[in-house]
């Protein structure tokens, strides 16, 4: 029988009276990895506390060019875990890139750092989990993807909402059940809050994220991908920067992003799908809807900040006469859940380091990270030119004619 996971059980059983030598199922796991945090921000910090929780590795140590933020995570993993090694602060990124004690990377630095960033972090040939999006522009994706093609190591991107219950759920029964028949359209809903302060509040502005499409919506839009299991080939986007952030400056800059929007993306299986994007509502909402030739899934998450007593998360399958109906409410174990993302970042991890050993566990590809791009990039240029952007045309022009 395998001992607990430690940090997965603490609140639930007390071992503090029992002495190391009658520890069995308690006894403390030595993590067999080190990982290094480049960028220690707010999610830096979400990766730090996952990588704990999860146990097969610790932190070494971060690099960060903000003071402010390199004192707050050293403050933060001192308080949460006062029985580790303190973190090692590394003066440049070459030293937190090729420090032979470290296993892996992870890149948690604003989108349109990530380029320099990686042209490091390849050098190594540590495991690489990069953030989402994996770049700001077309054209980098691209050269990430091409540095990525050959890599001995594991290299992984953030897009870690697959792994969240209601999209692993969905994913289960439509893709390997099949419990709707053949796929045919799909719509997804991001409701929620304005983009959050930021460091630098890099991601106001479009020159440093991306834009709201690349900077956020490459989550959604590789779901779709990943729902779809076919290429984008026309996307048509309408939206605007209507309601937040219109005289918001920094730094003589003013803010540049969407707040809403709506795409439709047909794929190149004649797949028709739909997002729909809202970035003034009092929620964090998110809903994925698939409609098949023998039913159709509905699935949510909601945080709507009210003190009602509420599932935060259903899914639903109705087939009709052809076949039996199910309502769920996905969830994993409460401190798996509450560590970011629904949980989504656990797995993310988890699935990071069975790659890692050589277990293959499905997580986004560097090449679902390109695609992801894509199709912002699309939107991005539909919204500015009222045009429906051809995919291949697009390529052709920005990619394939300059390689
Ligand atoms: N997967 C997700 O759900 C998710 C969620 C949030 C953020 N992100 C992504 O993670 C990245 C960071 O976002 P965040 O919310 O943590 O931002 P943040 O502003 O909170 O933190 C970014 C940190 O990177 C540091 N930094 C900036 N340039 C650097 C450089 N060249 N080298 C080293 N450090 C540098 C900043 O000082 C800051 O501490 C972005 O790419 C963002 O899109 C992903």
């Amino acid at each position: 029988m395998s001992r607990l996971n430690n940090n997965f059980y603490t609140g639930f059983f007390k071992s503090d009276h029992l002495s190391e030598k009658d520890k069995y199922l308690f006894s403390k796991k030595s993590p067999k990895y080190k990982f290094n945090i480049i960028g220690a921000g707010m999610i830096g910090q979400e990766h730090i506390m996952v990588t704990m929780l999860e146990g097969r590795a610790g932190i070494n140590g971060i690099f960060d060019l903000s003071e402010d933020s390199i004192n707050n995570t050293c403050r933060f993993f001192r308080e949460e875990y006062p029985d580790e090694k303190e973190l090692k602060v590394y003066d440049t990124l070459e030293n937190a890139c090729h420090d032979p004690e470290v296993d892996g990377l992870i890149i948690c630095t604003p989108n349109f750092t990530h380029i320099d960033i990686v042209k490091e972090a390849v050098k190594s040939g540590k495991h690489i989990l990069l953030e989402k999006p994996m770049a700001t522009t077309l054209g980098d994706a691209w050269e990430i993807k091409e540095m990525a093609k050959d890599y001995q190591s594991v290299f992984q991107i953030g897009l870690q909402y697959r792994h969240k219950p209601i999209y692993t759920e969905a994913i289960h029964e439509m893709l390997e059940r099949k419990s709707a028949g053949d796929i045919k359209s799909i719509s997804i809903v991001e409701h929620r809050v304005p983009f959050l302060d930021k460091v630098n509040q890099w991601n106001k502005f479009t020159e440093y994220s991306g834009g709201t499409f690349i900077e956020k919506c490459c989550h959604y839009f590789d779901l779709l991908n990943l729902f779809a299991q076919s290429k984008p080939e026309k996307v048509y986007a309408t939206g605007g920067m209507d309601v937040n952030y219109k005289d918001f400056e920094y730094e003589g800059n003013k803010s540049n992003i969407i707040d809403n929007a709506m795409v439709n993306i047909l794929y190149e299986n004649g797949i028709k799908t739909q997002f729909n994007l809202c970035m003034f509502a009092p929620m964090f909402y998110e809903e994925i809807m698939v409609c098949g030739d023998k039913g159709r899934l509905k699935a949510y998450e909601n945080e709507n900040f009210l003190p009602l007593n509420h599932n935060n998360s259903y899914l639903e399958i109705l087939s009709g006469e052809d076949g039996a109906a199910k309502t769920t409410n996905p969830c994993y174990p409460t401190v798996i859940q509450e560590s970011g993302h629904s949980g989504g970042t656990y797995y993310e991890h988890k699935h990071f380091i069975d790659n890692m050993e050589g277990n293959h566990k499905p997580t986004a590809s560097v090449e679902e990270g390109f695609w992801s791009i894509v199709v912002g990039e699309a939107a991005e240029h539909s919204i500015k030119t009222g045009e429906v952007i051809s995919i291949n045309k697009m390529l052709e022009q920005d990619i394939y004619s300059k390689v």
